[in-house]
């Protein structure tokens, strides 16, 4: 048996209300129909073809490009979707799965007792179902006195006994291919929604089907509009912790905490309520995030602290220290044992090992040397309306308080600066650079002052009377 897949993804999914086609809204930080076909691979099915038509070309460009896709000309039912898909797949495979596009939690072992089940004898199609108190609008399964599969009624089309059925179909097929080909050929849109459905090819495939049926029937889920979408997030949300705990991940609140598909975190690491995993984003051992923190696209190393802070595409080094209130953007490096502390903002920027930012900062296209401590208040003035320019900050630098470096310049090692100086110039090695007013000191000034003020007060009141 040479088995190839073909998911169904062409419907708009009217109920969704959305401009964007249903199996490309994001779960857990990837397309919806990215999770089927996570699962088709991991049950080791290596020839894919997805059916595109609503909205093709931005369902297109959620694929992995190792995947083939065909296109369903015009939304006429599963059925059609499904020949479609079969024009595009490798004529070796003999053997068809068929999954929708919304079934998101489906996991691969399923999918795979599917496939060995079916390999077991010498059947026509073998269907996944699953069992409800009311199936809803699911299609039922009617089975024969022999206990095989005989049809699949849609709910739309059912009779009252046969919608009293509690077990439904969950939408995962596989085939052999010659059956289904020949039975497409014959289905016609003879029912309540005038479109050709796939699961009437079931009964014309002239050989027994069977059924293996989902303990959980959550697994077999398929999203119709937000609300499934929101108990398909909480469900791999809950998934994804769960393999992160079990991999030594300590979470005191689960709930709270939100991660993404493929989010790695090393053991030890505690993740407090609030804490946020997006996009490719990795996190070492023994951390401690949060409370409040929003990972995206960045890489962390073992041992660092970040509390309350935005991090995006940035790389933090071992026993760095972010936060609170601190803002990593795109390029910002931190170098071991480095911190960024309260109200700093930072972008482009390496941050050499032991480097210090601990207050009320914007550093941006800036390098700064190991040692380094920046005072409170620094601002490197990166853009001069036109232009980005660097600033580059030595070794074992101090900077006084309220300084701005107008870039570009350089400071050199072992180099401090004034408090509130405005740098314009280069600050050589070893040297204080100071660029402020010089302050003056007027002796007396407030008793003058307040002397001349009553003065007027008296000529003006003379000028009354
Ligand atoms: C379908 C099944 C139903 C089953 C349920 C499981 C049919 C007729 N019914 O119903 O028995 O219980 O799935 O979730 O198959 N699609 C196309 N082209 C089309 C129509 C649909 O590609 O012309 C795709 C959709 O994008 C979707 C999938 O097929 O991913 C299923 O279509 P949908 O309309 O959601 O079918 P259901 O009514 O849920
Ligand atoms: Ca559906």
């Amino acid at each position: 048996m040479s088995i190839g897949a073909v998911v169904l993804a062409a419907g708009q999914g009217i109920r969704m209300r959305s401009s964007l086609p249903k199996v490309v809204h994001p779960l857990a930080g990837r397309p919806m129909v990215g999770w089927v076909l996570e699962a088709l691979a991991g049950a080791g099915v290596e020839r894919t073809v997805v059916v595109v038509g609503h909205g093709a070309d931005t369902v297109r460009a959620a694929l992995p490009g190792e995947v083939g896709v065909a296109v369903q000309e015009r939304r006429l039912g599963t059925g059609d979707a499904t020949r479609a898909g079969l024009a595009a797949l490798d004529p070796a495979c003999d053997a068809v799965l068929v999954a929708c596009g919304d079934t998101p939690l489906l996991p691969a072992g399923l999918v795979a007792r599917l496939i060995d089940d079916h390999a077991s004898g010498g059947r026509a199609a073998t269907i996944l179902t699953a069992v409800l108190p009311d199936a809803g609008a699911y299609g039922r399964v009617v089975r024969g006195a022999d206990g095989m599969v005989e049809r699949v009624v849609e709910a739309s089309d059912a009779t009252p006994e046969e919608l009293a059925i509690g077990e439904y179909n969950a939408g995962l097929y596989i085939f052999s291919r010659a059956a289904l080909e020949s039975a497409l050929g014959r289905i016609a849109p003879h029912n309540a929604q005038g479109e050709l459905y796939l699961t009437d090819a079931l009964a014309l495939l002239g050989g027994p089907v069977a059924a293996v049926t989902a303990e959980d029937p959550e697994l077999a889920a398929g999203v119709n509009d937000r609300v499934d979408l929101a108990a398909c997030e909480a469900a791999l949300q809950r998934r994804l912790r769960e393999e992160l705990m079990r991999g030594g991940v300590t979470m005191p609140d689960p709930s709270a905490v939100y991660v993404e598909a493929g989010v790695a975190v090393g053991a030890d690491t505690v993740l407090h309520p609030g804490t946020h995993l997006r996009g490719a984003t990795t996190v070492g051992e023994g951390c401690v995030l949060g409370p409040d923190v929003v990972v995206t696209d960045s890489a962390i190393g073992d041992r660092c602290t970040v509390l309350s802070a935005h991090l995006v595409e940035a790389r933090v080094a071992d026993e760095a220290q972010v936060g609170p209130f601190a803002y990593l953007r795109p390029g910002t490096r931190m170098e071991p044992g480095s911190k960024v502390g309260t109200y700093v903002e930072t972008k482009n920027t390496v941050l050499g090992e032991r480097a210090k930012v601990p207050h009320l900062s914007y550093i941006g296209d800036a390098v700064v040397g190991e040692r380094t401590n920046i005072g409170a208040g620094n601002i490197t003035a990166n853009y001069d309306g036109f232009r980005k320019h660097p600033t580059r900050i030595g070794a074992r630098v101090r900077t006084g308080s309220d300084c701005v470096f107008v870039a570009p310049v350089t400071v050199g090692d072992d180099a401090m600066t004034g408090a509130g100086s405005i740098i314009t110039d280069d600050v050589p090695e070893g040297s204080l650079g100071i660029a402020r007013a010089r302050q003056s000191i007027i002796e007396g000034f407030t008793a003058k002052a307040e002397a001349r003020a009553r003065e007027a007060a008296t000529d003006a009141g003379e000028d009354r009377s």
